[in-house]
């Protein structure tokens, strides 16, 4: 089998982080499923393959095109810290079970999954055990592994998430490995712009202003407010991008340059995930960007783990 013919369907697909990190591997993506409007449009200016833009509950399996894979970086919200730890007695947990209910029909060879680091702790562990046994009772071997963004691609965010890989095939499931770690790190100010937008920059109405002119002084740092104290992120690191971000306030984080300080702009987020210059921003509010940028994916993580898939079918076959 060559790589271009193992097709995927990207469930959740937000803007299409996994999709792109899986075709840059070789995965053909057939289609995709996405509810919110703002993330479709995203999605769409970017890839040209079918996208279903609605709840997930409606789609009927059997409509749908047949696939290898089912991919999905499911709502993280219910699991989460930051959320309210109700895992699978909150809906948004119970869609993990969107994708097992499409996965009987589909019948994909494999899974893959990205979730935030605290689903395997979540409930004593219990919804992870949870998950795990949905898969296994379905016939596939699982493997995961939590990988930092700034230790498994040259990215700098400090991002950690939880990878899901599951295989039908035993010996693939056996060959498959996680990719090792990295060496090579970009700096902050290499994923910089040059030049921002006078709107990004704060002044002295920005609530806060005279403590953040303070502290705020080493160029090349990522600062982030913490209602009541500001942080310096060392180790050249950002901190991990959040879906809130987009809910205004100082939640984007703050940089300092020539001109003052400011707010990461979103074309800055999406090199902090890891997205080329050639992925499209469309013309929507920034608060719309900023939360699908926080929501995504590292891409190149995502590619080395799907580098990794390729890796071991071929070792197989
Ligand atoms: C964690 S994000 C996934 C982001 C995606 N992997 C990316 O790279 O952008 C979860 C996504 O699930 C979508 N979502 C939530 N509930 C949904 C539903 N019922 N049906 C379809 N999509 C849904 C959200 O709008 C969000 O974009």
């Amino acid at each position: 089998m060559q790589n271009n013919d193992i097709t995927v369907a990207d469930l959740f697909a937000g803007i299409g982080g996994i999709t792109l990190g899986l075709k840059r591997a070789g995965f053909k993506i057939l289609w995709a499923n996405e509810i919110d409007r703002d993330a479709c449009k995203t999605y769409s200016t970017n890839f040209k393959h079918k996208l279903y833009e609605c709840d997930i509950k409606s789609l009927n399996p059997k409509d749908l095109p047949r696939v290898n894979m089912i991919a999905g970086g499911f709502p993280c919200q219910a699991f989460s810290i930051a959320g309210y730890r109700k895992g699978f007695g909150d809906t948004r947990g119970t869609l993990f079970f969107e994708i097992m209910r499409l996965v009987d029909t589909i019948q994909p060879e494999y899974i893959f999954l990205e979730n935030v680091k605290n689903l395997e702790r979540h409930d004593k562990g219990n919804t992870f055990q949870v998950i795990i046994a949905e898969l296994e009772n379905r016939g596939y071997y699982v493997k995961h592994k939590v990988l930092n963004t700034c230790e498994y691609s040259e990215i700098p965010q400090n991002r950690e998430r939880i990878y899901i890989i599951a295989f039908k095939n035993k010996n693939i499931y056996e060959a498959f490995e996680f990719p090792k770690k990295t060496t090579k790190r970009k700096t902050i100010c290499e994923l910089l712009d040059k030049v921002a937008d006078d709107k990004f920059y704060y002044n002295k109405k920005t609530p806060f202003y005279q403590t953040l002119l303070k502290k705020i002084t080493s160029h090349c740092t990522v600062y982030q407010w913490r209602r009541v104290y500001l942080r310096e992120n060392k180790n050249n690191l950002c901190p991990t991008l959040t879906a809130n971000m987009g809910m205004g306030g100082h939640n984007v984080p703050l940089i300092l340059d020539s001109k003052g300080i400011r707010k990461l702009t979103p074309r800055e987020c999406a090199r902090l995930q890891g997205f080329p210059e050639t992925y499209k921003l469309p013309t929507i509010a920034n608060s719309a960007l900023y939360k699908q940028f926080g929501n995504s994916v590292s891409v190149p993580v995502i590619e080395a783990v799907a580098k990794e898939i390729i890796k071991a079918i071929k070792k197989v076959s």
